[in-house]
């Protein structure tokens, strides 16, 4: 039996995308009602759902909403891409363990929202993407894989950006199927 997964994404969604080409994804999940990941979702026919923190009383109402959702879907493994929220105590409790999280940068190194600026204004040799499980930190989880990408001389900070997505297109996927997660059937 395959494991049934959920992205959870608050933006983009370029992450979510390459997954979804490649392995089923029960839903899409955004924290935010006009993220562009929802277009993409409706576009390659992935349910989603959107709703936003400032909608709820407190975080734990938000998560338990959320915590529903993943119930009634039966999902095994919660993919985070993109998803700019920390975790916190009540989808921990229940999913800790079944999550992972994707990096832009090579962790312990740069943690936190800009993890490729931050490596960039740094002026790092090389920085990374890492995927690991989700604690209840920022992005100190346990490493499942890791990866460098160095910064090349003439790179702007968009051409370094590009090579680190990359990375973590080939990436998310290989992990994904390392997890157990199998591929669309052919
Ligand atoms: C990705 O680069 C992901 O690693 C990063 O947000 C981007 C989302 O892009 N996540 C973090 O920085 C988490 N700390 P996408 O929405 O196009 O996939």
């Amino acid at each position: 039996m395959t494991k049934r997964i959920a992205v959870f994404a608050s933006g983009n969604g370029s992450n979510f995308q390459v997954i979804a080409e490649q392995f089923p994804v029960a839903f899409v999940f955004s924290d935010h009602r006009d993220a562009y990941v929802l277009e993409r979702a409706k576009s390659l026919g992935v349910p989603s759902y959107a709703f936003e923190l400032k909608e709820f009383d407190n975080k734990a109402a938000y998560e338990a909403a959320i915590v529903d959702l993943l119930e009634e879907h039966e999902i095994d493994l919660v993919v985070l891409a993109g998803y700019m929220k920390i975790v916190a105590s009540t989808l921990l409790a229940k999913y800790e363990g079944r999550m992972i999280n994707i990096h832009p940068a090579y962790l312990p190194e740069f943690p936190g929202a800009h993890g490729i600026e931050d490596a960039w204004a740094a002026g790092v040799a090389e920085s990374g993407v890492t995927i690991h499980w989700v604690d209840s930190g920022v992005d100190s989880g346990q490493i499942i894989r890791q990866e460098r990408v160095p910064r090349l001389e003439g790179d702007t900070i968009d051409s370094f950006e590009e090579r680190i997505h990359a990375m973590e297109y080939r990436l998310y996927p290989e992990v994904l199927e390392s997890l157990g997660v199998k591929r669309h059937q052919e």
